[in-house]
């Protein structure tokens, strides 16, 4: 299983979440690739069997600068992943009220648009609640990892 983890951040903090779960699905013998170069066809070019996105929320509701072209690269191409287990880790901050998430919400709404398949209930990680997201994250990764060899 050829697992792809796609990152999108502003301060770090969902990079070091993405780094955490690649130590644990590695060690549970996943074979794991970041995407540094967030494009559709590098993504592509990878072949991978699943997908884990972790990214945090900006602006107001809006996705991370780094992310937002392949965003618009896989909505205007629209590239069907049908099947293909995913799942959405989404960092954001509660203080925000209705943009709570919505990066990932977004994220997570177009993998399901593209046909993959959600193997576990997109995470929500509230920096107004938790200074280790990275630590936190761990039993939904073990959750991810159990769905991706079931
Ligand atoms: C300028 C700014 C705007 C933000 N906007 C939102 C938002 O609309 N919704 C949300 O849930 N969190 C929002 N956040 C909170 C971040 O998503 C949260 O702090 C997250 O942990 C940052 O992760 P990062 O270090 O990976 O960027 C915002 C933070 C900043 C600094």
């Amino acid at each position: 299983m050829h697992l792809v983890i796609l990152s999108g951040t502003v301060f770090g903090t969902a990079d070091l979440v993405a780094d955490e779960a690649q130590a644990l699905c590695e060690a549970a013998g996943l074979r794991v690739s970041r995407l540094r170069l967030l494009n559709l066809d590098a993504l592509l070019a990878l072949q991978p069997e699943a997908l884990l996105v972790c990214t945090s929320t900006t602006g107001m509701g809006e996705l991370p600068e780094p992310l937002v072209p392949l965003f618009h690269e896989m909505r205007d191409r629209f590239p069907l992943l049908t099947a293909m287990p995913f799942g959405v880790i989404a960092l954001g901050d509660a203080a925000y009220g209705d943009t709570f998430c919505q990066a990932g919400e977004e994220f997570r709404e177009l993998l399901l648009e593209l046909q993959a398949r959600e193997v576990e209930p997109l995470l929500r990680l509230d920096a107004s609640e938790t200074v280790t997201p990275e630590t936190d994250a761990e039993p939904w990764v073990g959750r991810f990892i159990a769905a991706l060899k079931a």
